[in-house]
């Protein structure tokens, strides 16, 4: 039997014909780098899946994760509290936007969107508005795997002939390589897109809308900025009909913008946000939801007496495990100013670098940014058929390089604390793949 054997596990999102050719495994990490079970380094470019903000292998969170276990390894999060779980929401508030603080803690991102869309119903129930039973949200959204996640889905395979909910209108995608193809930060173009918004209003009638959720950023959809205005206009379509707004921040939250939450990086601040991944930069599994006061308030104070005023949690949800690890993190974020880093001279040379491609492969028919993200879109290549992004992406992983390739896109978002020497090993390496596999 081979050392790692791999033909017991089904794998999440994984083509298992091609990958029992030729397995992948990774064995160690550190830094920006992982370690293949052949004793490969190889540049993780991606944070892992969008996770790792804080690089691999950090004693400090090892060293508070083993802590806990032995201080406090589980306690029930029903009708009782813990001290690292009410720690960490205090000081996360500190950082979310003023109006939010309060936090419900939930085990990865996609039970965070799933609890978003119950809170907003939940929020409309209890202000006598039980009309609002549909959302909107976008094309190219990705939403996590849990069946409201599922039904908020603007990526097709992801929602496919799954019994997805009935309730559900989506605003166009964001992607508009014709305009705003190789534009540094927010593009010019396409504010109007939320217009739509108000055309779904008008279809559906305000009375049965309960949220709106999209990423501030799409992310999986292939990491695409918003254009300037557009959130603003969301925010506004959304108050004047008293619509809840969500943030889907997995991935652009904890610093990944430059500042704490894109709500921040932007000035625009929805009702709710969800949360995972950088949260415990992706060393052990948590997620959370942030909240308006007043809408918690309101279901709190609308609920009838003795019984929980929310029928919705987990048993894992405010982990003390789970939460010292986030609490380790946020004490990382906070002293290495990893929330304060709009405009760094790191994120400058990140954008540099990723759109100086752009002169070494004629292939590439747009390159996108912001923060430490980055989107890529390649040409139509015959040879594979919407599919360049995955090409690509093997070649760079057999040069160590991991990417993440989705259709014809390539997508980045590497650890916050990589370094410009870093950033110059992927061009470098990236450029070689591209022309290796496409040319
Ligand atoms: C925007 C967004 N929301 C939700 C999720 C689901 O998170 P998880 O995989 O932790 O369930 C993801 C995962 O990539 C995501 O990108």
């Amino acid at each position: 039997m081979p050392q790692h054997d791999p033909s017991n596990w089904w794998m999440p999102f994984t083509d298992h014909r091609q990958f029992q050719h030729k397995p992948r495994i990774f064995t160690a990490a550190k830094g920006s780098f992982l370690t293949t079970d052949d004793h490969r380094q190889v540049l993780d470019i991606t944070a892992g899946l969008w996770c790792m903000n804080l690089g691999h292998g950090r004693q400090e969170v090892a060293d508070a994760v083993s802590q806990q276990l032995m201080q406090l390894d589980f306690a029930p999060g029903f009708q009782f509290a813990n001290p690292q779980a009410m720690r960490y929401a205090k000081r996360i508030c500190q950082h979310t936007p003023d109006e939010i603080n309060k936090v419900f803690y939930t085990n990865d991102g996609s039970s965070a969107v799933d609890t978003a869309l119950k809170m907003a119903y939940a929020w409309h129930q209890a202000k006598g508005q039980g009309t609002r039973q549909r959302f909107v949200s976008r094309m190219g959204g990705y939403h996590g795997i849990n069946i409201g996640g599922t039904s908020m889905q603007g990526l097709a395979n992801n929602r496919k002939g799954f019994p997805v909910l009935d309730c559900v209108d989506f605003l166009p995608h964001l992607l508009d390589i014709e305009h705003n193809a190789f534009t540094k930060g927010l593009p010019d173009h396409g504010a109007d897109k939320a217009d739509a918004l108000n055309d779904i209003i008008a279809f559906r009638g305000a009375e049965n809308i309960a949220a709106v959720i999209i990423e501030p950023i799409i992310g999986a959809g292939g990491m695409v900025p918003p254009p300037k205005g557009y959130l603003q206009k969301i925010r506004q379509i959304c108050d004047e009909h008293g619509i809840v707004l969500i943030f889907d921040e997995v991935v652009t939250g904890f610093g990944r913008t430059g500042a704490a939450f894109a709500a921040n990086e932007f000035g625009v601040t929805p009702d709710i946000m969800t949360s995972a991944k950088g949260i415990t930069g992706g060393f052990v599994p948590l997620g959370a939801v942030f909240v308006k006061d007043h809408i918690y308030q309101t279901i709190v104070d609308n609920a009838p007496d003795n019984g929980p005023e929310f029928f919705h949690g987990t048993t894992y949800a405010g982990h003390p495990v789970s939460c010292a690890a986030a609490n380790a993190c946020l004490d990382i974020y906070e002293r290495e100013k990893l929330f304060e880093q709009s405009g760094s001279a790191l994120i400058q040379h990140w954008q540099d670098t990723l759109h100086s491609l752009r002169e070494a492969l004629p292939q590439l028919v747009d390159i996108r940014n912001y923060g430490l993200l980055g989107g890529i879109t390649f040409a139509q290549q015959p040879r594979f058929p919407g599919n360049a992004g995955g090409a690509v992406h093997n070649t760079c992983f057999d040069r160590g390089l991991l990417c993440r390739g989705i259709g014809n896109h390539m997508v980045m978002s590497p650890p916050l604390t990589i370094t410009t020497q870093e950033i110059d090993v992927f061009a470098a390496t990236f450029i070689d793949a591209v022309r290796k596999t496409l040319n």
